[in-house]
């Protein structure tokens, strides 16, 4: 029994980021145009962020990965079951959540671009820590200033927090490796 209500967890945990991983992705997909920096460097010389950190990318990737959350609150909403719960009994507040998440990952992606540039790394060098959970660490941060009580009973448990260390790098490179076969990443991590 104990194993199951651990699964559960982890399931649940993995649902409610599922829009956080995916917006990583989606930024690859809809991403160019003006860089977030505007192509400015910093009191180091490098560039702020580098053009990897696109406007189109965080905003278009934000939102679409918003509606995904909105997909899942809504299919979770007309087929209750307790594996994929609802974000919310309002939809409203699954809004709220859905876009701190997303734009929470979205600037977490930033801030690390921000440091590996920082520490001298070219746009897509692999940085591994950074590069791996900065987004999710910054979206858990946002959660956790702006809805501390959902946060706390969905992330802050043992499973939860194995599935997110165990399944993101998982997911992180394999969709890097899509990316690089699709040609919209020069290298394949
Ligand atoms: N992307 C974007 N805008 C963002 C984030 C990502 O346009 N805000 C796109 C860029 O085309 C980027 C790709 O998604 O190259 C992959 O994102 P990521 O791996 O985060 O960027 P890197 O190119 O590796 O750059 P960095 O070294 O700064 O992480
Ligand atoms: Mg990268």
């Amino acid at each position: 029994m104990e194993v199951i209500a651990a699964l559960l967890l982890a399931a649940q945990a993995f649902w409610f980021m599922f829009p956080g991983y995916a917006v990583n992705s989606l930024a690859v997909l809809v991403g160019g145009g003006t860089p977030m920096d505007f192509g400015k460097t910093f009191t180091d010389g490098r560039r702020i962020l580098g053009d990897g950190k696109t406007w189109r990318g965080f905003v278009g990737a934000a939102l679409l990965g918003t509606g995904i959350g909105l997909i899942e609150q809504f299919a979770a909403s007309a087929y209750p079951n307790p594996y994929l719960p609802p974000y919310s009994s309002s939809n409203t507040q699954a809004l709220l959540l859905c876009l701190t998440l997303c734009f929470g990952s979205m600037s977490g992606d930033a801030i690390g671009s921000f440091i590996k540039r920082r520490l001298g790394y070219e746009r897509g060098d692999k940085a591994f820590i950074l590069d791996q959970f900065g987004f999710v660490l910054f979206s858990w941060l946002l959660l956790a200033v702006f809805f501390w009580d959902w946060f706390a009973t969905r992330f802050l448990n043992l499973p939860a927090i194995i599935m997110v260390l165990v399944i993101t790098p998982l997911l992180h490179r394999g969709i890097n490796i899509v990316g690089y076969k699709l040609g919209k990443k020069k290298v394949p991590w």
